[in-house]
């Protein structure tokens, strides 16, 4: 392992799974490396539908972070965005998003991560979340708190709305889906500082886990999205739920996260809408 690795690993603590994180952290490192290296080359982009696009770097990085979990740990199961692998039943299950944020990476908008997590009977256990351009590497372990390249990371301390920036995200079926947000962000937008959307909801989760954003929401996610992010949010001391408040921070549900201080005033706002 690299230097700057093994610096990272010394300062983030990660209780009794250093060894599943150091594979998880050289993962999202590999798929960095292709992700830069294939930057500004043209790519294959396939439609899954008009706005939902996946291209053969996606493809290349899932390759790579699943080389390298699966000659690490045979026998866990993997959740992947882009291929559909059998399920075993291992307790040990990790959650790859191999590229978020496609669409900007399709634009040569140079926002997008790779995020792996690894759940353990059924609960994220550790997570890593890398942005190869800033060389920003989140990581969380649960329990052990949440860290920025080795550095212990804190959600906001902010409480009123009105100096809050928020993120939020649009459901890539936005036309068709009867519930696309649209009104929602029109209701929030006056009673909020600001709003972002970076189209990459891995590392929107990240920030708010860094304190970089306050709050944020989103209709509907996936796991691969959401796993490694909200148990950095948690372990940076926010608070996440479902749309409805509950427990399911999957993004299946929606998904509200916050600084916590903000968390019941956001959930007032969006059930306003
Ligand atoms: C997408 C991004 C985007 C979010 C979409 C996701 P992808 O993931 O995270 O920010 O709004 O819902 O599908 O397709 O780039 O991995
Ligand atoms: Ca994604
Ligand atoms: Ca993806």
């Amino acid at each position: 392992m690299k230097k700057q690795g093994i610096n990272e690993m010394r300062t983030a603590r990660s209780g009794g799974w250093a060894a599943h994180l150091q594979k998880a952290v050289r993962a999202v490192r590999e798929a960095g490396r292709i992700q830069k290296r294939s930057f500004n080359a043209a790519h294959t982009v396939v439609f899954k539908s008009e706005t939902d696009l996946v291209t053969e770097v996606d493809h290349a990085c899932e390759r790579a972070v699943v080389r390298i979990l699966k000659k690490a740990f045979p026998d866990h199961d993997l959740l992947l965005e882009e291929t559909c692998l059998p399920q075993t039943g291992s307790p040990y299950q990790w959650v790859v998003d191999p590229l978020d944020g496609t669409t900007n990476y399709t634009h040569r908008y140079p926002h997008f991560c790779c995020s792996v997590a690894l759940r353990h009977q059924g609960k994220t256990v550790l997570g890593a979340v890398l942005d190869p351009f800033r060389d920003e590497l989140f990581t969380a372990t649960r329990g052990q708190g949440a860290y920025l390249n080795g550095r212990s990371i804190r959600v906001s301390r902010e409480t009123r709305l009105i100096r809050c920036l928020v993120g939020t995200g649009f459901p890539c079926d936005m036309r068709e889906a009867e519930d696309n947000n649209l009104d929602t962000f029109c209701t929030v937008v006056p009673e909020v500082r600001s709003i972002r959307r970076s189209g990459c909801a891995a590392l929107d989760l990240c920030y708010l886990a860094a304190g970089r954003l306050d709050g944020y929401w989103v209709v509907e996610l996936a796991p691969w999205d959401t796993a490694a992010g909200v148990l950095i949010i948690q372990e940076a001391g926010g608070r996440v739920t479902d749309r409805r408040g509950g427990k399911n921070t999957d993004g299946t549900s929606g998904l509200v996260g916050s600084n916590g201080r903000i968390h019941g005033k956001l959930m007032r706002l969006l059930r306003g809408s």
